[in-house]
This record gives C-alpha cells, structure tokens and sequence, in this order.
C-alpha cells in the first residue's frame, strides 16, 4: 500500500490535459493500486491520475458499490440533469454546486486492458464526469455555481470529495 501526494489546485499539472495509455505496465498497475489506496485514505470517491502527478488517462471511482478503474475513458452518452454539491480531493474541504448529467455511459478500459461500458446514476455519474473533466485539465471549480463554500459551513450529508 502506497499513498501518493495529492495535488492541489494551483499546481500547473492539475491543468494539462492527459494522455492515453497503451499499454498496461507493472508501473501502471502500482499507480492504479496507488491510486485507490490514496482515495480510500481521504475518503474519496474518485481519483484521476492527475491528481498524484501523473498525466495519463487513468481513473479509479467508488461510490460505496465496486470499485472501478476507467483506463482512457470516453463518455458516450448523457442524459437527464442533477444539481448538487461538489468537492474534490484537490481543493480539501471546499464545495460548491455543480449541475451535472444524471446518467452517464462511459466506454473504457480495465486494468487488463479490457474494455468495457460503465453506466452510472446520481452520484456515480457525477464522479465520472467529475473525474474525466480532470483528463482534460478541467476544475470543478471552473463549472461552480455562485461561490464555493467551507465544508464547515455545510452540513456534513451530500458532500463528496473527488
Ligand atoms: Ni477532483
């Protein structure tokens, strides 16, 4: 188990766009355990590759179901409309409200570089798009309605930091 050092928002890394994978490696797959442990470690429910420093296409999400890892991730499909508070491990202990599709179909790979297509609902489909827009250099922030807030100033329920 290895945690990595999360990146916070300001680091020029957190705003360059990622590149595809081609292959799976044994690096990769440390980075991808890596990954994972350091989401758990925060209480995360997502992590993009970015986020420890790493410019590849690379996710791991878990909204409390399964664990899933989105290798080059593309999302096919969205549909319907949430509105709701958003965090992210990069910028500890803010949120702010986000509008974001309430389903979400995303074609991707796994760790054996498998693909396959993952659908998500409510807050799965948030962290999806929330964790593909870090692919692409993209905040949260930078789609925040009104101001963020202090999670203190919040009431604890709905938040999630991804
Ligand atoms: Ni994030």
């Amino acid at each position: 188990m290895a945690i990595r050092n999360i990146r916070i928002q300001g680091d020029a890394v957190l705003e360059k766009k990622c590149r595809p994978v081609k292959e799976m490696t044994p690096r990769i797959r440390e980075l991808v355990r890596d990954m994972f442990d350091t989401m758990y470690e925060q209480d995360g429910v997502g992590l993009a590759a970015p986020q420890v420093g790493v410019l590849k296409r690379i996710v791991v999400i878990d909204t409390g179901e399964d664990p899933h890892v989105l290798i080059n991730p593309v999302i096919e499909e969205t549909s319907g409309e949430q509105r709701g508070y958003e965090g992210c491990l990069s910028l500890p202990n803010k949120s702010g409200i986000v509008t974001r599709p309430d389903f979400v179909r995303v074609r991707a790979f796994d760790e054996n570089m498998q693909e396959y297509v993952l659908e998500g609902t409510e807050l799965l489909a948030r962290a999806i798009c929330h964790e593909c827009d870090h692919l692409e250099g993209i905040m949260y922030t930078s789609l925040v309605e009104g101001r963020l807030y202090d999670n203190s100033e919040l009431s604890q329920e709905g938040e999630e930091e991804e």
